[in-house]
């Protein structure tokens, strides 16, 4: 950077600019604040590692190298910073750190003196920032400037934090602690979000309003029977880890493609016909992949034959879910995802029951019967059904005139091939709950 370089950091406009008026730091700037307690402080700065579990994987797993990292201590609510993310965020950097509990992790490095921040809860709420979830630029440059050293210039400060590199012999331990409520104005920065951050879901009862999430697409929302992209979303992140190989086998426009991509896992992807050059044409009842390869598989397969995907032949949406023939091939489908998927890894099947010409076909329940022929279950999830062509006023109204119900939900079953070694179950204790009459809760 040189003499001619001015920052212009007003709270209007948070961007790095020359005398000529031309941006010089329009690089990466993001940022993001990890957690610790009093327990695991001291092992974050000595290993120089941050880290994370599954509930906090999905935002901390964007940390990329470069990148402004915080750490907030729950007990003394304390912000430590600046750090930078010496790597990009992997699973297991430190294998022994925290006795492998929080495995999502980030290496760090100091830049300069740790300060700490006190209030830090009100801090980051005042700033809108949640732990775990990419920091934008304008909150980034916010936050950084409360932990400038007196000594320094606005200027000075973020010359230091952009070009040096940590230095060796710079203690891990935060040297000072600074009262930010003196240091500023500081509020929120609107339009500063760096994308979408979805949140694992902790019920069975999943409802996404939007078919897609993020800044890109995830398959095509015109596509017949497109999944909801937060779905695959949450089975990839319940149920795999970064790298691992993610199937379906009926995957229509690709929304498990693109899922698993942003996510950083492989995925094959098939169906009858290939919407797409990163689709393989294949026939799920015989996928072309070894046995005991994949790591999760994922099919929305038809419902029976309500919907017309295409014309090929083979396609099992012309056969009618009225009929045995239906579930019989689908449970060819479910034995090739049984053969390709390793021991103890699931399979999410999204499924809808039927109500055609006033009759009902418990779909969900009849694919069930087949999938527990092969399968262990781990959990059924209800679907909201959205964005269906019925969901009209005049649906509504012909519903509740002539007496019938538009679907309202569909499943989602999670299904486990048998591990090599069986579950381990606890044997449980039965505790009777009791309530007392309204007699005996006065005596
Ligand atoms: C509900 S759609 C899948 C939607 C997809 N998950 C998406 O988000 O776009 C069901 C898909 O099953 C495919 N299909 C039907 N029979 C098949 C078969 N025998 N082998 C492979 N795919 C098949 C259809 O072509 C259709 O694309």
């Amino acid at each position: 950077m040189n003499d001619e370089t001015q920052y212009d950091l007003t709270h209007t406009k948070h961007k790095l600019i020359d005398k000529a008026g031309k941006t010089v730091l329009d690089q990466q700037f993001q940022g993001q604040v990890f957690t610790c307690t009093e327990g695991t402080e001291e092992e974050s700065f000595k290993r120089l590692v941050f880290g994370t579990n599954r509930a906090y994987a999905p935002g901390a797993m964007r940390v990329k190298k470069g990148d402004f990292l915080f750490l907030i201590n729950l007990d003394s609510d304390l912000l430590h910073g600046v750090f930078k993310a010496a790597s990009d965020a992997k699973i297991n950097i430190d294998l022994e750190a925290w006795g492998g509990k929080y495995p999502y992790q980030a290496r760090v490095e100091p830049v300069g003196e740790i300060v700490s921040l006190k209030n830090a809860k009100k801090l980051l709420k005042q700033l809108g920032i949640r732990r775990s979830v990419p920091i934008g630029k304008k909150t980034v440059i916010r936050l950084l400037e409360l932990y400038r050293p007196g000594i320094l210039s606005t200027n000075q400060w973020f010359e230091f934090l952009t070009e040096t590199k940590a230095e060796s012999t710079v203690t891990a331990f935060p040297k000072e602690i600074k009262s930010w409520e003196l240091l500023g104005e500081i509020r929120k920065t609107d339009n500063d979000a760096v994308g979408e951050s979805l949140t694992l879901e902790a019920t069975t009862l999943w409802d996404f309003p939007k078919q897609s999430y993020g800044k890109t697409p995830k398959g095509n929302n015109k596509y017949p029977g497109v999944t909801p992209a937060s779905l695959i979303w949450n089975l990839v992140w319940r149920y795999t880890e970064p790298g691992d190989l993610v199937v379906d086998p009926m995957c229509g426009s690709g929304t498990t493609l693109d899922v698993c991509k942003e996510e950083g896992r492989r995925a094959l992807c098939y169906d009858i016909v290939a919407t797409r050059p990163d689709i393989v044409q294949n026939d799920a009842r015989k996928i072309p992949l070894e046995e005991n390869s994949v790591d999760l598989v994922f099919v929305d397969s038809p419902y029976g034959d309500n919907i017309r995907y295409n014309e090929h032949p083979d396609d099992i949406g012309k056969i009618s879910s009225e009929t045995d023939r239906f579930y019989d091939e689908l449970e060819k489908v479910i034995k090739e995802c049984h053969r390709i998927l390793k021991p103890g890894k699931v399979l999410g099947w999204l499924i809808g029951d039927q109500w055609v010409k006033s009759r009902f076909t418990p779909v969900g329940f009849k694919l069930y019967d087949r999938l527990t022929r092969h399968f262990e279950t781990v959990d059924i999830v209800c679907i909201a059904r959205r964005g269906q062509a019925s969901h009209t006023g005049i649906w509504y109204n012909r519903a509740r005139r002539f007496n019938f119900f538009l679907r309202g939900f569909k499943y989602l079953f999670i299904m486990r091939k048998q591990g090599s070694q069986p579950e381990k179950t606890r044997p449980r204790e039965i505790k009777w709950a009791y309530y007392p009459r309204q007699n005996e809760a006065k005596s």
